[in-house]
């Protein structure tokens, strides 16, 4: 079977950049990416493609080229549902907020939405991708809806985890460390994994084109995500230790990396980890290990989880009790709040959740960050629902230039490693702020050293 038409549903930062980049490298295959959110697929459309709605490098020239020729952006779900060989199911996956497995389990009902429609829509047979992260034996779930809903046609299901990280998207679509493709050991199941291949193949050298049963394929996803966030949480387990006995971390970091059975990535020591996966993914693989009864398992990673949100919490503490145990009435200026550097994506970011316990503190927050707007930093402080939209109003100011936030505080907070941090006049802001003046680098990416000789009272993670 040849793909010549591909629906996406969901464009959002995995079915954009996922989308935009398939369409790039294949110029034979029409790609439509639909959304139920009108707003959004009004701002993919945008003439002047630096609007997109997703913030990342590349993305912006690679829908520059494609769209219009074969990349189009729609709200006409069932329309491009009808058309499509195949259909990527990329919708959001949040934990479930109410009911059971509440805080822990995926909710899934945007997917169960997704394959109805989906069974109500089609006329031929389809292949349906799932590229959202999901519990495994989800695909079970979709097959049977569309198997018992639909107008009798035939579905394959495929499991094709995304592993994209944001920030660096476009890069990590255009060299993938490899591409995992699941599907049914069946004729017809190896059919159309197949003729997924055929389409990854247009720009990716097969040897890295992984195919297994569907139920590894979702594993895989769930289990790298655990690892990576694994790391982060065993480095920064180090990083407390470090601070109570002289060692550094950065030393220790880089002292056990070059052990090849090791290696040197993900070790960051860090105010804590976020982004919409880890944490979603881990308290899923819990569920999960709890439901099969596995409690041993389930509390082993449980613990990762556990482990960053201390980390996040004792960074909020040590602004406390370093600024002589009161922020009331003290500005402190956050630099960053994105999740990580090079993109506009907040979810799940560290910067919500120090800010939380430091307003509880009454601390005045003012904040700076290139690519997040004041409304959605104030929408991530509301969605917890510690105090009242009215008070998180007044806690907290944004400012476009990280000179203006910092003017006149009594400490700085580094939330996000962006670059440009590292090049700013620190001689400029220490001369504008309260003394003694406080530097609580959450992100290890500043020259102690050099804050010190200014003045700064100066604090990493880990040292
Ligand atoms: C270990 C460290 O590797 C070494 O750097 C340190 O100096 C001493 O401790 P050792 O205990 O000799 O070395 O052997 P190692 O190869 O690390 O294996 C330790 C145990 O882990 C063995 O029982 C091995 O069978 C087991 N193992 C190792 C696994 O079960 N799975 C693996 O993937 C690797
Ligand atoms: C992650 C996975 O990397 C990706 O493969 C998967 O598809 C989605 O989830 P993402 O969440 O976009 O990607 O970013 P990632 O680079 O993994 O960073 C996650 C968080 O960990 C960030 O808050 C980052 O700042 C933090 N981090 C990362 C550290 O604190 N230390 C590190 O060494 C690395
Ligand atoms: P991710 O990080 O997984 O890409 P996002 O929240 O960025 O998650 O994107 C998911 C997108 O899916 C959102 O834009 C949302 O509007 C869209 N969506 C959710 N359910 C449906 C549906 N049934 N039909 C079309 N779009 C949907």
């Amino acid at each position: 079977m040849k793909i010549t038409k591909i629906c996406c549903i969901g464009a959002g930062y995995v079915g954009g950049p996922t989308m935009a980049v398939i369409a790039q490298k294949c110029p034979h295959i029409q790609v439509t990416v639909v959304d139920l959110n009108e707003q959004r697929i009004i701002d993919w459309n945008d003439p002047n493609t630096d609007n997109i709605p997703i913030y990342e490098p590349g993305l912006s020239e690679i829908v520059a080229e494609a769209r219009g020729r074969n990349l189009f952006f729609s709200t006409e779900v069932e329309k491009a549902i009808d058309e499509a060989q195949v259909i990527f199911i990329s919708v959001n996956t949040p934990t479930k907020t109410y009911g059971k497995g509440k805080g822990m389990a995926a909710d899934l009902k945007y997917i169960e939405l997704c394959a109805r429609q989906i069974a109500k829509v089609a006329k031929e047979n389809k292949i349906v991708v799932e590229k959202s992260t999901l519990p495994v034996r989800t695909a079970e779930a979709i097959k049977s809806i569309l198997d018992n809903t639909g107008n009798g046609v035939q579905f394959q299901i495929l499991s094709n985890p995304e592993f994209l990280a944001e920030g660096t998207a476009v890069t990590d679509l255009l060299n993938p460390d490899r591409i995992l493709i699941g599907g049914d050991t069946t004729p017809e199941g190896e059919e159309a994994i197949k003729a997924l291949v055929d389409v990854y193949a247009n720009w990716v050298d097969k040897e890295k084109i992984l195919t297994t049963n569907v139920w590894s394929s979702e594993l895989s996803k769930l289990t790298a995500n655990a690892f990576l966030a694994q790391r982060i949480s065993s480095i920064n387990a180090m990083s407390e230790l470090c601070e109570k006995t002289g060692a550094d971390v950065n030393e220790v970091a880089r002292a056990i990396g070059m052990d090849s059975r090791i290696g040197p990535k993900f070790l960051k020591a860090s105010v804590g980890f976020g982004g919409s996966c880890f944490q979603k993914d881990i308290l899923n693989l819990v569920y999960i290990a709890k439901s099969y009864g596995l409690n041993e398992v389930a509390d082993y990673w449980e613990q990762v989880i556990i482990m960053n949100d201390h980390q996040k919490k004792r960074f909020s503490s040590k602004i406390v009790q370093t600024l002589y145990n009161t922020v009331a009435d003290k500005k402190i200026a956050f630099l960053g709040w994105a999740f990580k550097k090079d993109t506009n994506d907040t979810r799940e970011s560290a910067a919500i959740y120090v800010a939380d316990d430091l307003i509880n503190e009454q601390a005045r927050i003012s904040v700076y960050d290139p690519k997040v707007s004041k409304t959605k930093i104030l929408n991530d402080l509301n969605y917890l629902e510690t105090r009242s939209v009215e008070e998180n109003n007044l806690a907290v100011s944004t400012f476009a230039s990280a000179y203006d936030a910092c003017k006149d505080a009594h400490a700085i907070a580094i939330l996000t490693e962006w670059d440009e941090f590292t090049t700013y006049d620190w001689q400029k802001i220490y001369d504008s702020m309260h003394k003694p003046a406080f530097l609580f680098d959450g992100r290890n990416i500043l020259d102690a050293k050099k804050l010190e000789s200014i003045g700064f009272i100066y604090n990493g993670i880990g040292s």
